[in-house]
């Protein structure tokens, strides 16, 4: 992810304690264990991660992988209060988990000279990871950052957590805006953004070199038309095209042949910074009758050099089981599906192994707004990526 090349800091002057609040364990989050676990690097339908207990719901899964291969999984988790991401973390490529750490349950202390913030704050939407690839401010290269939406009665808050101990424990570290919900990539934010008077929602960014401090908000889409609801920003580097792709929902979206009333949508540009000036671009391709099929909601980007020259863009939504799959380098005519065993879920997450780039692994949980009861468990699919490609749609 490119470093945006901002103006240089000083050295900044507040002092970041290590998190001083007890992480509580939560003994009922029980990382699923099988009888039989396959091999690492094998292919997986439908391993779970864990499975809800009691009155908790999953949702919302995110991904990443650590510069030593490990993985660590956040998604939401409702029932208990305040809420918070469970961490969750395998060392076998995706085969087999263990719950790790919660992050959302430190206090907002970070000065260390204040006792009434220490109290849990929670976080309970839109979890995103990232590990720091070289040092910002005073987080250390290999630092973990986890952003998520704390939403209150009063105030959605886009907070910043981050990791010294590859994950084990969270300190809290700033609130980036308040608004609407997040993800960050590198040092840049993405978010939907709710705050400008003439449009009912719109996606921004904002940059920061340390993490502490964050530039204004820059629009990365925004419809002239006041309804319009493009979200859930996620982008991905396509390094055949050397661009990033933006994928989106656009809610109340006009442009929709399938009567969806959040197609999703991308945008494709060589700096991460200037996606406003990208033309937004329709995805939608033939399914098996074909019939024009467009991915909607929650939609999650990510690419593998397996399938051609321009390797192939792999895009899911919430309301497909199957994938969208681009091998032309992102042209609009060139979306296909491809049919998974991973169930359709809200927000699913996708993510292809570094060591092994023919591995896709894609992470689901529950539904949107899932009601109380719902037992969804977190679970993911390794699949080979040659053979989806290869597949008929
Ligand atoms: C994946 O698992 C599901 C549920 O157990 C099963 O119905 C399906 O046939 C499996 N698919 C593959 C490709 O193994
Ligand atoms: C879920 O269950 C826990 C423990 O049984 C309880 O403390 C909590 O209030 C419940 N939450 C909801 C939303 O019902
Ligand atoms: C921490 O939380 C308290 C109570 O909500 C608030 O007054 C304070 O401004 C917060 N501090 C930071 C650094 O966000
Ligand atoms: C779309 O906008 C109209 C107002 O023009 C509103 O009534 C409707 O609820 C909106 N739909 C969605 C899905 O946001
Ligand atoms: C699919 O539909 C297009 C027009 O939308 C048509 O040109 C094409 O021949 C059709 N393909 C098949 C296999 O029916
Ligand atoms: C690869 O992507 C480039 C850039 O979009 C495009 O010009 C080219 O035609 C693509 N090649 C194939 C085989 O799709
Ligand atoms: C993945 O699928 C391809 C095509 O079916 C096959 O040739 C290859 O051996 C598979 N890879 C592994 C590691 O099983």
């Amino acid at each position: 992810m490119a470093f945006p090349r901002l103006l240089a800091l000083g050295i900044l002057s507040i002092g970041l304690s290590a998190s001083r609040v007890q992480v509580p364990e939560f003994p009922e989050l029980q990382a699923y264990k099988s009888a039989n676990p396959p091999a690492a690097f094998s292919f997986t339908n439908q391993t779970i991660i864990y499975a809800p207990v009691n009155n908790q719901t999953l949702g919302y899964p995110r991904v990443t992988e650590l510069s030593d291969g490990s993985l660590l999984v956040a998604s939401t988790l409702s029932g208990d209060y305040p809420a918070f991401f469970p961490i969750c973390k395998s060392v076998d490529d995706g085969v087999t988990w263990n719950w790790l750490s919660n992050v959302g349950l430190a206090g907002n202390d970070t000065t260390g000279d204040d006792p009434g913030d220490e109290s849990p704050i929670g976080l309970g939407a839109q979890p995103h990871l990232l590990q720091l690839k070289q040092a910002i401010g005073q987080f250390p290269a290999g630092a973990i950052l986890a952003t998520g939406n704390r939403m209150g009665m009063e105030s959605t808050n886009i907070d910043l957590y981050a990791s010294k101990d590859a994950g084990k424990s969270w300190q809290f570290v700033t609130t980036i805006a308040q608004g609407g919900p997040p993800t960050t990539d590198g040092v840049i934010a993405y978010y939907s953004d709710s705050r400008d008077e003439n449009h009912a929602q719109k996606l921004s960014h904002q940059t920061s070199d340390n993490l502490i401090d964050w530039a204004d908000p820059v629009d990365d889409v925004a419809y002239p038309k006041y309804e319009d609801r493009p979200g859930m920003t996620v982008v991905a580097y396509i390094p055949p095209l050397a661009k990033y792709m933006l994928v989106y929902e656009h809610g109340n979206g006009t442009r929709s042949k399938g009567g969806n009333n959040y197609p999703d949508s991308y945008k494709l540009a060589a700096d991460p910074l200037l996606f406003n000036a990208a033309p937004a671009l329709a995805i939608e391709a033939k399914d098996g009758l074909n019939k024009t099929i467009e991915p909607g909601s929650a939609p999650y980007v990510t690419w593998s050099p397996v399938g051609g020259v321009n390797g192939t863009i792999i895009v899911t939504d919430a309301n497909h089981k199957k994938l969208f799959i681009n091998r032309k380098g992102g042209a609009v005519e060139g979306w296909e599906t491809r049919d998974i065993p991973q169930p359709h879920a809200y927000a699913r997450a996708l993510h292809v192994l570094s060591k092994y780039p023919d591995h896709l692994m894609v992470i689901g949980a529950g539904p949107f707004r899932p009601k109380q009861g719902d037992k969804t468990p977190l679970s993911v699919s390794l699949l080979n990526i040659t053979a989806l490609v290869e597949s008929s749609q």
